[in-house]
């Protein structure tokens, strides 16, 4: 039998919220076994270089992705001097590796009952692991997966902003994002931090963070590691196509609804969108 990660209240809350809102639940992960900085420095040694990012972390909380420097060290030197290195670190789909496979399987295996009826067949499941400096910042940015954001050493705090909010992401960025022509970074504005909520996460606490939800995070002010699991469903598929038909129909001259929020599902234009891509046509950025 598997160890439990998430206890009933959790899975509740989980559940209350999911998939459209942002909330923070217990979990039972901690820093042993994989979760180690030994064994982390020994997982960025295993994974393939593309599945290790690690830049400087005193960025900006608005910034260009070509512009990022990287630290001088090696990832896992990088993981073994967090204290110092100044850095941010992702190790990307730690799931390559078969006991981190098996882990995130776990993990997924019992938030499933909560997600499935709400948003489909999980999809796509893809886990990462954020080691960062302390007070690193991630730069502002939205991710098109669904999330849950497990800290298992130090603390952060995430500041999170309204998926609806246009201003902060504008449509033709969701398009242009879905057709591979859009960094995840967004660009950040002094006036946006007042319409952010800001989330502490301690050891322990796990943040749900909805599909696109854009967010930045600062750390805390030791060296922090959090395990991010995260999958696609039908519904975040779903909204994906419609973004992607939303730019055909921009092209084309008009001006086209956003896709809407959940509990709607956007069954029209991705049905509309699959249709155009089966045709064979491929819109261009
Ligand atoms: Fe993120």
């Amino acid at each position: 039998m598997s160890t439990v990660r998430f206890d009933p209240t959790a899975l509740a809350v989980l559940a209350e919220a999911y998939p459209a809102a942002p909330v923070t639940f217990e979990h039972k992960l901690a820093a042993e076994g994989l979760l180690t900085r030994a064994a982390l420095a020994e997982l960025a040694e295993f994974l393939p270089a593309d599945s290790v990012e690690y830049n400087l972390g005193d960025l900006p909380l608005g910034v260009d992705p070509d512009k990022v420097e990287r630290p001088a060290l090696s990832a896992a030197e990088v993981i073994r001097q967090i204290d110092r290195a100044g850095s941010w670190m992702a190790l990307k789909r730690i799931e390559q590796h078969p006991d981190y496979a098996k882990l995130v399987d776990e993990v997924l295996g019992e938030v499933r009952d909560v997600v499935a009826p709400r948003t489909g067949a999980m999809e796509r499941c893809e886990a990462f692991i954020f080691v960062s400096s302390p007070h690193a910042v991630t730069p502002l940015h939205f991710d098109p997966e669904h999330n849950l954001l497990l800290q298992i050493e130090g603390e952060k705090v995430m500041t999170m902003f309204p998926v609806t909010d246009e201003a902060i992401a504008p449509p033709r960025v969701h398009e242009l994002f879905h057709l591979g022509a859009h960094h995840r970074n967004l660009a950040w504005r002094d006036e946006f931090q007042a319409r952010g909520r800001a989330f502490a996460l301690r050891p322990g606490q796990g943040l749900h963070v909805p599909v696109k939800a854009p967010h930045y995070v600062r750390n805390g002010a030791f060296p922090s590691i959090s395990l991010s699991v995260t999958w696609r469903s039908e519904w975040s598929c779903a909204e994906a196509d419609a973004r992607a038909l939303n730019h055909i129909l921009r092209r084309a001259g008009l001006a086209p609804r956003s896709p809407q929020q959940y509990p709607a599902r956007n069954l029209g234009k991705s049905l509309a969108y699959r249709a155009i891509r089966r045709a064979g046509v491929v819109p261009r950025p």
